[in-house]
């Protein structure tokens, strides 16, 4: 595996894969890596020729107060995983390499579907993200990128961005991969004290019941996020949201949508949680 730190660097290697008509698959990261990120690769090893992953703590995507400075940076473990996993490429840029004029003034800002459920709580979050994904693509100018499904409003619009911005990138969405006891894998995880660890099953646990109210017929969503919210703030979680959503569009939805997502962010002690489990409702039901 080759470790290249500057943009240039990476072009010229993909310039090599393609003379030798080679398919590229990206798999962007901020890195401190687990199971969940090694998932992402083995999906982007069926995907293509090579694979091509990215450790990049982006700042533009942490809000003042968040957790930029402190996020955990592991690149030496990171490699030795990714060496492993016969990743072919890791880039590491610093942040002058993504923002080489210092303050940016370029955004990739997807409307509607950023104002909702994160959106909401971390203004200019995901403008970040679409910039910083953006970025990465014009660098590594992938045939197909990897995103984790953990993070569904994140792929949705990074999904819609390609789209409308007429990018050639198929994007592959990979499953949420879990702890044995259900707690999505997650790189803050790690910040969680004993207690709350044990506890943080509890959240997947409130989805599951959700979507089992929601199946047995429950209509009334707004009742229902309400009721699931207070129990989990019961269990010491400070719930952000806890929203039944459609699918597509990530607005609150209604009795008549039948594609829905409930999507929920809770504060656990330190890290911010978050998670989500999507439900079909037959035509029979609402
Ligand atoms: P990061 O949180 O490091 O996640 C990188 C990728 O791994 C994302 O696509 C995320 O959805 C996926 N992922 C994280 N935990 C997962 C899990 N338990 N199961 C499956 N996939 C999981 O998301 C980001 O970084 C950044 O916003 C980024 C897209 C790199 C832009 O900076």
């Amino acid at each position: 595996m080759e470790l290249l730190h500057t943009v240039d660097e990476v072009r010229q290697r993909v310039r090599q894969w393609r003379r030798e008509e080679q398919t590229v698959a990206l798999v962007p990261t901020m890195g401190n890596l687990h199971p969940g990120h090694l998932s992402l690769v083995e999906e982007a090893r069926r995907q293509a020729d090579k694979v091509v992953v990215s450790i990049f703590v982006n700042p533009t995507q942490f809000g003042p107060g968040e957790d930029f400075d402190s996020y955990p940076r592991t690149l030496n473990d990171d490699a030795a995983h990714l060496r492993e996993a016969g990743v072919e490429l890791l880039f590491a840029p610093a942040v002058e390499e993504i923002y080489p004029l210092g303050g940016n003034q370029t955004w990739v800002d997807v409307d509607q579907l950023g104002e909702h459920l994160c959106g909401a709580g971390r203004p200019g979050h995901f403008r970040g993200v679409a910039t910083v994904v953006s970025k990465l693509f014009n660098i590594v100018q992938p045939d197909v990128a990897v995103f984790g499904e953990k993070d569904f409003q994140q792929l949705a619009i990074l999904r819609r961005m390609t789209r409308e911005m007429l990018m050639p990138i198929r994007i592959i969405a990979a499953p949420t991969d879990r702890e044995a006891d259900g707690l999505a894998r997650s790189s803050r995880n790690g910040y969680l004290s004993d207690s709350e660890r044990a506890r943080a099953p509890l959240l997947q646990q409130h989805l599951q019941d959700a979507r089992r109210a929601i199946e047995a017929g429950e209509q009334d969503f707004r009742a229902l996020e309400k009721r699931l919210s207070t129990s989990l703030n019961q269990h010491g979680f400070e719930v952000d949201y806890f929203t039944v959503a459609n699918a597509v569009t990530l607005a609150p939805a209604g009795a008549r949508d039948r594609d829905l997502v409930i999507a929920a962010a809770a504060r656990l002690g330190k890290p911010r949680l978050i998670d989500n489990i999507t439900v079909q409702r037959s035509a029979g039901t609402g």
